[in-house]
């Protein structure tokens, strides 16, 4: 049995933050990385029911591991938690950490369904400590520099966001389907980019593994303002790609995720007459140079920079179960053929 730390409740750069990561599976892991080695945190504990992730987890470092997430919190009393759990737990646990003082950051999606996604960010306003949410696309470095060229006006108008998310099918997800596991990097991308709501939605999918849950989709989302959102994701496709098309009036964003890179191909007709979109004819690419940065680790920091602070979280509990709600709105389009439009989604059974 581990003894049990001095606990203190003073949150400065002299003190460092008390980390913990609850759930050591392949995300799990790497933040109980990243956590053990940020300024102005120290990693006070991990857990996972499973013997051999806390032992690779605690591997070389002079950290406390447990079998069971209450006893890591009753006796390491950390001041911020990463939830990496199956999606289905996330409620459970993130709620016996808020109830334990800790302020949580859990992954993407918020919750495996939008009624426990409003209970745990419920619980998180009534104790007024700070809940943000997974979505790491956010802090990917290409993403950062791209929503900075689009507030500044440089492709005009949004036309259409497309993005595609394939890859090899993962066996161990099994409480969730593609949509719900994938779908809300880039619902949550969209919307962040664009700063705008879905108000439609329309989807496609299919279940050809027999898990029960969908693990191919193609899904459409409408915006308030006009600009059309389109969702290629699957489970099913040999190699892995993660990759983001912004079309404008003045030409069009590429960016590769995993690659960090941003690109802009010129609509030169638009550039021609100053804007105006009479025509679109190819103009000059270029490639805009990004330094590569983790973005866990960004994401992180900015938890960290967040809870020094006071607040707000980086990522809202709001845009989580916003993201969610979309990704549920998707799932009942896929399975009735039907559009769906979002202000009837707080009504689905
Ligand atoms: N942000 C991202 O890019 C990203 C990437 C992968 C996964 N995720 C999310 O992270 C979460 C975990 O996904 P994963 O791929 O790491 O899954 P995983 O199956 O590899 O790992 C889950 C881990 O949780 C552990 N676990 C189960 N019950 C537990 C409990 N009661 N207490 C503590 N640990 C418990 C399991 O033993 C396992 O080690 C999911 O919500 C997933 O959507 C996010």
């Amino acid at each position: 049995m581990p003894s049990q730390p001095t606990h203190t409740t003073l949150e400065s750069p002299e003190n460092p933050l008390r980390a913990a990561v609850i759930g050591l599976g392949s995300m799990g892991a790497n933040h109980a990385r990243v956590l053990a080695d940020l300024p102005g945190v120290q990693l006070v504990g991990v857990a996972d029911p499973d013997p051999e992730r806390v032992r690779r987890a605690i591997a070389g470092r002079t950290i406390p591991g447990f079998a069971n997430h209450r006893t890591l919190l009753a006796e390491t009393q950390p001041h911020l938690v990463s939830v990496v759990v199956p999606t289905g737990l996330h409620e459970p646990i993130a709620l016996d950490c808020l109830q334990a003082g800790a302020h949580v950051l859990v992954e993407k999606p918020i919750a495996a369904n939008l009624q426990a996604a409003q209970r745990i960010a419920q619980a998180a306003d009534h104790t007024g400590l700070l809940l943000t949410i997974g979505h790491i696309e956010r802090f990917n470095p290409a993403i950062r520099e791209l929503k900075h060229r689009l507030a500044q006006g440089q492709g005009g108008r949004v036309l259409q966001i497309r993005a595609r998310r394939v890859g090899p099918f993962p066996h161990r997800i099994r409480d969730v389907g593609v949509i719900h596991d994938l779908g809300p990097h880039d619902i949550d991308i969209m919307r962040y980019l664009l700063d705008d709501e879905v108000e439609r939605v329309y989807a496609e999918s299919r279940s050809h593994i027999a898990t029960g849950n969908e693990d191919l989709f193609a899904g459409m989302l409408r915006f308030r303002n006009g600009t059309m959102g389109l969702l290629d994701i699957n489970w099913l496709t040999p190699t892995k790609e993660r990759t983001l098309t912004v079309l404008c009036e003045r030409g069009m964003f590429t960016v590769d995720y995993a690659a960090q890179t941003l690109c802009f191909y010129e609509n030169h007709a638009a550039a021609a007459k100053e804007g105006s979109y009479a025509s679109v004819t190819e103009g000059p690419m270029t490639r805009y140079p990004i330094p590569n940065r983790e973005p866990l680790r960004v994401e992180l920091e900015a938890f960290r920079d967040a809870i020094l602070a006071g607040g707000p979280p980086p990522v809202p509990p709001a845009d989580g179960i916003a993201a969610l709600a979309i990704a549920e709105a998707l799932v009942r389009s896929g399975q009735t053929g039907l559009p769906i439009h979002l202000d009837q989604v707080a009504s689905l059974p």
